[in-house]
């Protein structure tokens, strides 16, 4: 090699080297231009996916926090992030405790751990895959941060996992507060306490749906009313009431089956991501049908179309163009058209393929409602 070739090769091995030290395996490649994934993919293992797994054979009530699954609060190192029924699962070892996974373990997790269902679970993995994991090592970390009060890895600022805002994290979340104020992620106290409020208030110290309905309008009111930024078009303006229908399906041990959720156990969930003791699963296995009924419960009494603040306080603007409640294929369909293909414009290679293998894998349970699949990325 004549010398500029060897110092052109010692920059670039210097390169290379640099993102092998500083590009987490589970790094989201989404939004990076083709020079940084030239230099950042052929550092990383690829692995082929497994196909997402299917439902549970027993979907019964069972035990869940059992002696196989302890309660072990995350190292420093561990991640957690904006959603604890995912931070839980990984605190009691049904996903691995550093927070970082398949979508198979995911899958296989909040089926297991929660009686999620099958096309539920899919759906809403492969949604936050596409987005926030990595499409080359086929890993998905929880969250941004190593653990609510650590410090954030030493890593590029793209690494955002489940944190990163406004593709899957967004606004008026139930007991976080809107990235506008600075921390998207973690529990705040005055917000679980207007919840337990509001528990007193509509649900006779408990949350069920009538509450759901109630805070979760008082949850956009409050946004509207104080972040200029507030965005509530889709696909935040589905998670944001599937979330407030969450605690009620999921959170509420199955040998309950009145729909009332103690504010002791939620806290745990919310808080500390712990089971309460002798835990059992629910009996019902949650899916898009289960948990689109809960949200009508919670939307009907107050209905909002989607839109957003305009850069000032109060000044809510409808969006025409979101998917609502009227249209659920329009949710997957600009999912894939413009939130997916506008964060990977240049994606070929590898990373094409792994694009369509999930986008086959997200379009799933959406073929079985009748959905018009969009065609594969080239
Ligand atoms: C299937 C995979 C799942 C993914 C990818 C996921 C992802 C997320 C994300 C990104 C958020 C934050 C949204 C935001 O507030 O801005 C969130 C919130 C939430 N998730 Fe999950 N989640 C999953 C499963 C579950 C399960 C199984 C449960 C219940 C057992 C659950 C319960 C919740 C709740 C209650 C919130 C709202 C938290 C709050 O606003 O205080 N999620 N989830
Ligand atoms: C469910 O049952 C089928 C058929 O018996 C079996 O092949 C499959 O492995 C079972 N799945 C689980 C998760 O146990
Ligand atoms: C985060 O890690 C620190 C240090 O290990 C620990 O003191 C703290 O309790 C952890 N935070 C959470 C929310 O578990
Ligand atoms: C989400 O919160 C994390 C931690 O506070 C912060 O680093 C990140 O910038 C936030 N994301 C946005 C878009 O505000
Ligand atoms: C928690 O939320 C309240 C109400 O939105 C806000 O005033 C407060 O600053 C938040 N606390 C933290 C620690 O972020
Ligand atoms: C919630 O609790 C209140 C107070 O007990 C009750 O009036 C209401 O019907 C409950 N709603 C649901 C959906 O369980
Ligand atoms: C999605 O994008 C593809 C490719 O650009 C296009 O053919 C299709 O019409 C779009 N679908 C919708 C519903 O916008």
């Amino acid at each position: 090699m004549s010398p500029p070739f060897r110092i052109i090769a010692g920059v670039f091995a210097l390169l290379s080297a640099t993102s092998v030290l500083s590009f987490p395996t589970h790094g989201s490649l989404a939004g990076l231009s083709r020079s940084e994934l030239d230099v950042i993919i052929p550092t990383l293992e690829r692995r082929i996916p497994d196909p997402p797994p299917g439902p549970l054979n027993d979907t019964s009530a069972r035990l869940v926090f059992d002696p196989a699954h302890p309660f072990i609060a995350p190292k420093a190192t561990d991640i957690r992030g904006p959603c604890p029924g995912l931070n839980t699962l990984a605190s009691h070892g049904y996903l691995p405790r550093n927070g970082i996974a398949t979508p198979a373990q995911i899958i296989e997790a909040v089926q297991e751990g929660f009686n999620m269902g099958n096309d539920l679970a899919v759906f809403v993995t492969y949604a936050a895959f596409l987005v926030d994991g990595n499409l080359i090592t086929n890993l998905l970390s929880i969250g941004g941060k190593t653990n609510e009060t650590g410090p954030d890895p030493p890593a590029p600022a793209i690494v955002g996992g489940l944190d990163t805002h406004a593709v899957f994290e967004g606004d008026a979340s139930t007991t976080r507060g809107d990235a506008f104020f600075g921390d998207n992620h973690s529990f705040n106290e005055t917000l679980f306490d207007e919840l337990v409020s509001f528990s007193n208030k509509f649900g006779a110290g408990s949350y069920n749906l009538s509450v759901a309905a109630q805070f979760r309008f008082q949850r956009i009111q409050d946004s509207i009313a104080t972040n200029p930024q507030f965005s509530f078009v889709s696909p935040r303006f589905y998670t944001a009431y599937a979330e407030s229908v969450f605690p009620v399906a999921f959170f509420i041990d199955g040998r309950q089956t009145n729909g009332q959720l103690d504010m002791t156990v939620a806290r745990g969930f919310f808080q500390t991501n712990t089971f309460p003791p002798n835990f059992f699963r629910s009996g019902v296995s949650s899916g898009l049908r289960e948990i689109a009924a809960g949200i009508q419960e919670v939307f009907v009494p107050h209905p909002i179309v989607p839109g957003g603040n305009n850069g000032a306080v109060n000044s809510y603007t409808p969006n025409p163009n979101s998917a609502d409640f009227s249209n659920f294929c329009k949710l997957y369909t600009d999912f894939v058209n413009n939130t997916v293909r506008s964060l990977y414009p240049t994606a070929s290679g590898a990373l094409l393929d792994a694009l369509n293998t999930n986008l086959e894998f997200f379009f799933g349970p959406i073929a079985l409602l009748g959905c018009t699949q969009v065609p594969a990325f080239t």
